[in-house]
Parts: structure tokens; sequence; C-alpha cells
């Protein structure tokens, strides 16, 4: 076996996974005011980032040849209804057009969900201490059709909700949006590694947890039903997240459906790599690459990441 991996070019003509800048997803936070680029601590190298400041990302992402970026916002305000998730001047909205007419040339995927929005941070309406289902099916609804009125190329429900797919799609088919695709979300578990994230977005739930909504993550068999249901009610693409700890998952979905399938490498599976590379104890780049490679072998054609600028700028 060895005569193969002998030189760099021998390895190169044999090599079997390969890394696009294409084929990434920059996650980017939103936030209120001008000028603001604030970093998000256990985020090194990530911001919370006005709207002129966010225009110069993107511009700088569409450059790097980088798929698109997905946008998450902090709205000025949060309250019980999540009235900022769906307002048509909401933060998100703003931000899609501002990007719309400055880059017109790059991908906008907009996260759909209500957790940002709520003062309680759950994802949905809260009926006696528990998330509503159908009452957040209509949040999420509008949501993404403000989204796409707004200008974003594709909406990407994050929510963990029945039926928000169908929903989704019956809402943009009769505001004359059948053309916009929905990335759905649909295996995402209950995890532990969003935990950078929800500094982030300031999202953390007020109380409880998600795991009346989000996914056990000791349930394998249970993503396949998620993904096939959401498929039916008429999702284009589907992920799976977080992505290093469930490439079972990945590989298994790949084999088993026909629709482009993306996995997010998020919050923590950056931050591990940044934290134990900043010690000394990892070396950064490899790492990435490496995190990365495995994602795509495992059968991820989209890959959501915090390296997406690194990468790019890398290959
Ligand atoms: C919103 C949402 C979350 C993430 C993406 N969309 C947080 C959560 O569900 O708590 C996490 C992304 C990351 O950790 O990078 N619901």
């Amino acid at each position: 076996m060895r005569r193969l991996r002998a030189t760099e070019p021998l390895r190169s003509l044999v090599r079997e996974t390969h890394l696009a800048p294409s084929q990434f997803i920059l996650p980017l936070f939103v936030c209120p005011g001008e000028g603001v680029r604030r970093e998000i601590s256990a985020m090194p190298g990530n911001f919370q980032l006005s709207i002129d400041e966010l225009v110069k990302d993107c511009a700088e992402a569409a450059s790097l040849g980088i798929g698109g970026v997905i946008l998450f916002g902090l709205p000025e305000s949060k309250d019980e209804l999540a009235s900022g998730a769906y307002a048509e001047d909401g933060i998100v909205q703003r931000a899609v057009r501002a990007i719309k007419r400055e880059v017109p040339r790059l991908l906008v995927i907009t996260d759909v969900c209500n957790c940002e929005y709520t003062s309680h941070g759950h994802c949905g309406k809260v009926v006696n201490g528990d998330v509503d289902n159908d009452a957040t099916l209509e949040w999420l609804a509008a949501s993404a059709v403000s989204h796409a009125r707004a200008g974003a190329d594709i909406v990407a429900p994050s929510d963990m909700m029945d039926g928000r797919v169908a929903a989704i799609r019956k809402a943009l088919d009769g505001a004359g949006f059948a053309n916009t695709p929905i990335l759905s979300y649909a295996a995402k578990f209950a995890s532990v590694f969003y935990g950078p994230f929800r500094e982030a977005a300031e999202s953390a739930p007020q109380f409880g947890d998600r795991r009346s909504y989000q996914m056990d993550p000791a349930n394998g068999r249970e993503a396949m039903r998620e993904i096939e249901l959401d498929i039916e009610e008429g999702a284009d693409i589907v992920m799976i997240k977080p992505a290093l700890p469930y490439l079972d998952l990945i590989r298994m979905a790949r084999d088993r459906f026909d629709v482009p399938i993306a996995a997010y490498q998020v919050s923590g599976e950056f931050s591990m790599i940044v934290a134990a590379a900043r010690n000394g104890w990892l070396d950064r780049e490899r790492a990435m690459l490496e995190s990365l490679t495995a994602i795509r072998r495992a059968g991820a054609s989209i890959i959501l990441s915090y390296f997406a600028r690194d990468a790019a700028r890398l290959l």
C-alpha cells in the first residue's frame, strides 16, 4: 500500500476526497448599529457585525469563492412573540437587502428560527411552560416569506418543530416564492456543542433546555425518519448538525437519500480546535482541513463552517 503514498504528486493523484470553497457556507451574525465589529469571545475570529460591516465580510466571502453565507440576527429587542423574526424591517431582512444591493453575486441563506428573537430564548411560542408546535409554525412561515421577500436565495429552518417544512413551503408558494429552496436542518441534535453560538447569538434558553424539540444524540434511526419526513414535506437540501460527532449519520443519509446533504460544523467544533491550537496542543490548519475533509468523505456535499474563510484561503 505504501507505493502510492511515497510523494505528494502520487498522493494527490489517488486522493478520493477534495474540498472546494464553493461547497462552504460561512455563518455570520448581524446586529443593530453602525461600525460595530464585536468579537465573540468563545469564537475567536467571529464577530457580531452591524449591516455596514457585514457587507464588507460578504464581499470578502464572495471574492474568496465561498459558496454562500448564512445569516443569524440579533434584534434590537426581544419579546414573547418573536416579532423581530418576521418583521419586514427586521435585522436579517434589512441585512439581506443590503447584501443583495452591494454583493449581488453572493448566495444568501437565512436561518429561520425564533430563539434569537424570543425573550425566553426558546425556538417557539411558549404556552403553559412548553413550546407549542403548531402556533410556532405560523411564525416560521411568516419569517421565511419575509426573508424571501427581502431577497434570500435559500431559507433554512432550524427550529425542529414538526411540519415546519410543509408549512414554510406552502407559505412561500402562496406568496409567489415557489422558486425559493428550503435547506432544512432535518436532523438537529440537542447538542452541547452549540454553547459558543448561544453567546454569539445571545439565544440561550432562559429556562429549561431544547430537549423537547431537538433530537436525542443517541438516536440514528430517528434521524433518518426526520430526514425522510422533511424530504416528503418539500425540503430541497437536508442538513445534519453537528457534523464531526455525527459522521455515521451523514454517511447513512448519503446512502439512503438522493438530495444534497449538508452538514454544520457547529460553534463548539470550531472553538475546540481553535482553543487547542491556541494552547499549542494542535496544529490549527491541519486540524481544520482534516475535520472538513472527514465531513466531506462521510458524504456531505455542503459544509457550514466558521472555518469557511480560512479554508477557502488555503485551497
Ligand atoms: C438556532 C440555531 C442554533 C445553531 C444554529 N441555529 C442554536 C441552537 O439550536 O441552540 C447552532 C449553531 C452553532 O452552534 O454553530 N436554533
